[in-house]
């Protein structure tokens, strides 16, 4: 636990088309991260935006036959639209068509120009549109193809303005090796520094080919690459041009949240500008893995991309957030499915935590009319159930603060599962019958709530609508967003005499067409099972009679 700044980030998305799952996850997962370091008293700043220049977006923009702003302007409400519906909790958005952006980019180039590490050049090189990708010869694909998206790249040639980026490659191999965190996970460091050691060529940091974009500051016949523009957006909201202190505050970036795709990108151009800028670099780039639905690649020709907004209003925020959290390990590919999300809202949500939450609340209501009552006293089962809430505690801050997301969070679950195991085992049913047992079941009824309260906290990160509801429902004081992690650090927060509010279900349980095709089939063979037996039972007392009336006229006829 600490209380230091925290920046976090996501890439800036390209509004050529509207946002899919996907993108819905990269977000997910840092909002998750903002929300736990604000939980755990940091301050946060967590950046989210869009990356509205070069020619792909300019080239969409003629076929639609609007200007290009016109058209970023559409799909970027979209965008907003989107991580409001999802209650993504990012501070700023950047969008790089800002003023505010354009002058940060312009300085990055100016004071890397003055420097000496750009200069004019010509450029000869086959170029990926749809990715705004140069790639050499090498780098292509079995097809001749872009190694990143399979589409053909083609030969360009034009006067343009080159960053000295070969100059940085030792120095960058060296920060690599001096900071083990710095690419994450490992499996994407072990790629980039083999990238790298093949050597670095300057890279081509302007276009005159078309003209949606930065216009380089000292020759306005140029744009800006949109790579180098984009990158230079981690600068921009913190300060970099007029508010040193804020800027010596967030610099350098806590995490760079990207896909695995364009690691490179940040671990290899970024790092170098930074370099030249005389700036520290970024204490984190962590590579997540891709989303494929029903393990199949999303693509728009094959008419399975998902779309977020149809799901939330289907399923609600957290359901989906919960399952994009818990389902994927970070780092790795993960599958989409609606099935299994659905397979999750009923077991996780409605089933373990709905329940618990549901139980618990009637049970304070029936037994001690809806108030919690002081504990005294603990049995071995309540110290076990404290110390597993602890430790779910302790797991949960580890795993968060190493970004080891699904492994908190199914730390936070086997708790869940803990507690209500915990009813179980103590049967308050039981005690409530029994007069001199009255403390031992107001114990059991104050752990319940109290590891509820816990609950919500850890939860927050992940679901923070439905922790509000928790919250709410135990009637806590103050609102979920003031909780600290201290708070539920420690047992026993929950003040005696607190009077529980109503207990509302959070999840409800979806039925599937497969249950109620299972449920038929169960049913059916239920039957089937009970008539077999009774088969056997009419045969075996036939049988007996038989042998009876055998031994009978034995007997006669002795
Ligand atoms: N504009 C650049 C980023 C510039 S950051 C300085 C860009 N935009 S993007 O819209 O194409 O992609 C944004 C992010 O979405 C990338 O990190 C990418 O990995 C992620 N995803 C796109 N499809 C995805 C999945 N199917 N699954 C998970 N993430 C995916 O690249």
């Amino acid at each position: 636990m600490s209380n230091k700044n925290f920046y976090i980030t996501t890439p800036i998305y390209y509004p050529s088309a509207k946002l899919h799952i996907g993108h819905a996850y990269c977000t997910t997962i840092a909002d998750s991260v903002a929300r736990f370091h604000r939980l755990a008293g940091d301050n946060v700043m967590f950046l989210t935006g869009s990356d509205e220049h070069g020619q792909k977006i300019q080239e969409k923009a003629e076929e639609a036959g609007i200007t290009p702003i016109a058209y970023v302007d559409n799909i970027v409400a979209g965008f907003q639209n989107l991580w409001k519906m999802l209650n993504i909790s990012n501070d700023d958005f950047v969008r790089t068509t800002q003023e505010r952006h354009e002058k940060v980019v312009q300085e990055v180039f100016r004071r890397i120009y003055d420097k000496g590490d750009i200069y004019l050049g010509s450029y000869k090189g086959l170029y990926c549109t749809p990715c705004e990708s140069y790639w050499t010869e090498l780098q292509l694909d079995e097809n001749g193809c872009c190694p990143d998206c399979g589409r053909p790249v083609k030969e360009v040639a034009e006067e343009a303005y080159f960053f000295k980026m070969s100059r940085y490659a030792d120095r960058l191999l060296k920060y690599i090796d001096d900071n083990p965190e710095f690419i994450q996970p490992v499996s994407r460091r072990n790629e980039m520094v083999n990238f790298i050691k093949q050597g670095l060529e300057d890279l081509c940091i302007s276009r005159t080919s078309f003209d949606w974009g930065v216009p380089v500051p000292i020759n306005n016949k140029h744009v800006i690459y949109v790579w180098f523009d984009a990158l230079s957006n981690y600068l921009t909201p913190i300060g970099f041009l007029d508010n040193p202190e804020r800027f010596s505050q967030f610099w350098p970036a806590d995490v760079h949240l990207v896909g695995k795709e364009i690691v490179r990108f940040h671990s290899i151009i970024w790092p170098c500008i930074l370099m030249a800028l005389d700036l520290p670099l970024p204490k984190q780039i962590y590579g997540h893995g891709w989303l494929v639905v029903d393990g199949t690649k999303m693509s728009k020709s094959l008419g399975n991309v998902v779309d977020p907004v149809a799901l939330i209003e289907k399923y609600g925020p957290d359901a989906i957030r919960y399952f994009l959290l818990r389902e994927i390990n970070l780092g790795q590919d993960g599958n989409f499915s609606e099935l299994a999300l659905v397979q999750r809202i009923n077991s996780d949500l409605a089933n373990d935590l709905g329940n618990l939450l549901h139980r618990t609340i009637s049970m304070v209501k029936k037994y001690q009319g809806g108030q919690v009552m002081a504990s005294e006293g603990r049995s071995e089962i309540d110290e076990s159930l404290i110390n597993d809430a602890m430790a779910a505690v302790k797991a949960f801050d580890e795993g968060m603060s190493t970004m080891e997301i699904s492994i908190a969070i199914k730390q936070v679950w086997s708790f869940i599962s803990r507690a209500n195991k915990y009813i179980d085992e103590t049967g308050p049913w039981a005690l409530a019958k029994d007069e001199t047992k009255k403390q031992e079941l107001a114990n059991v009824m104050y752990n319940l709530v109290e590891s509820l309260r816990i609950i919500s906290g850890l939860i927050f990160p992940f679901m923070p609508v439905t922790a509000a509801k928790v919250w709410q429902q135990l009637n806590m004081a103050g609102t979920i967003e003031e909780l600290r992690l201290d708070d539920i650090s420690v047992w026993g927060k929950t003040p005696a005499g607190l009077m529980l509010g109503e207990a509302q279900q959070l999840f409800p349980r979806i039925e599937l067409e497969g249950d109620k095709q299972a449920e038929k089939a169960q049913a059916a063979k239920q039957a089937a099972e009970a008539k077999a037996a009774k088969k056997a039972r009419r045969e075996a007392q036939k049988a007996m009679e038989a042998a009876k009336a055998a031994a009978r006229a034995a007997e006669e006829n002795k």
